[in-house]
């Protein structure tokens, strides 16, 4: 059985939730404090002990290449100005991992994004990261916490969270079948952004996957579903007549980048948590409250 040593980054999404923002700057580009998400995601792969990653990209996207690069003139200047900590912090990026990118050349979905990265992967297990769920874990990484699960059951295994009743529309929600163990669940199918009525629970796929090569059979003859897109979530469904698919309950806190609050409350939540901010925060908070 092979390790999980790949992984896919779907970073094409036209970001209207955020429009004017994303007209010309990608999601995965925003910066908590002073760090773009799309590092944050880089680095929990490579913590989980991801080697390669490839990213799925559009033509607007071209910056998040830029900073995964190296970037001479200001290396050299930080440099001559002896600044060697941020030089050290600047270089190190390009150095995390490997990584590659593939062109979208249409935005028809999150099953189609992952498709296209079908000859990067080539038959391996690998994992999924979505650009725009950013996770924060005081244990393992989220997506290590996965990998473990796959380990231990050679299934693909999907990361998730019970959510209000009031938000499974916006989700992949999973049909249980067996709860194997506490927070381990094989599941019976999956419906993507079900009406809450129709929900078979409240346990809802957020942005982190390990998934079987087979996957990819699926995707290839995926007819367009919800939104008129390709759904990953339709192919998982599918596969399962195949191979057993189990969802883990992950230990962390997920932030939806691509949603104003969501944006908003990992901002605040990483000023409480930085040593420099945290003081000055949790004073201006308290001085909004005395109003
Ligand atoms: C995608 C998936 C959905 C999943 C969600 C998590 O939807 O299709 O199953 O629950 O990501 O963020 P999107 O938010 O890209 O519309």
């Amino acid at each position: 059985m092979k390790k999980v040593r790949k992984a896919v980054i779907p970073a094409a999404g036209l970001g209207t939730r955020f429009l004017p923002a994303t007209k010309s700057m990608p999601k995965e580009m925003f910066t908590i404090i002073d760090t773009p998400t799309i590092q944050y995601i880089v680095e929990e792969a490579v913590k989980s002990g991801i080697e390669e990653i490839c990213i799925i990209t559009n033509s607007t996207k071209h910056i998040m290449e830029n900073h995964f690069d190296y970037n001479f003139e200001l290396e050299t200047r930080l440099k001559e100005r002896g600044d060697l900590e941020k030089y050290e912090e600047i270089r190190k990026i390009p150095k995390m991992c490997k990584i590659f990118y593939v062109r979208q050349l249409e935005p028809k979905g999150l099953g189609h994004a992952i498709l296209c990265a079908k000859e990067f992967i080539n038959n391996e297990p690998f994992a999924v990261l979505l650009g725009d769920d950013l996770m924060v874990s005081d244990t393992e990484p989220v997506l290590k916490q996965l990998i473990n699960e796959y380990d231990k059951t050679k299934c693909s295994i999907l990361g998730v969270q019970t959510v209000d009743k009031k938000d499974v529309y916006k989700y992949g929600i999973i049909d249980p079948k067996v709860q194997v163990d506490k927070d381990l669940v094989e599941i019976k199918g999956m419906d993507e952004k079900p009406k809450v009525e129709e929900a078979k629970s409240q346990l809802a796929v957020l942005g982190r996957y390990v998934l079987s090569p087979t996957i990819f059979k699926y995707l290839e003859t995926q007819v367009a579903g919800k939104a008129n897109e390709i759904q990953l979530t339709d192919a998982i469904m599918r596969m399962l007549s195949e191979e057993k698919v189990y969802a883990y309950d992950f230990k962390g806190t997920r932030y939806d980048i691509g949603d104003k609050f969501g944006y908003v409350k990992a901002i605040i939540d990483f000023a409480l948590k930085n040593e420099e901010l945290k003081d000055k925060t949790k004073d201006y908070i308290n001085s909004l409250n005395d109003n």
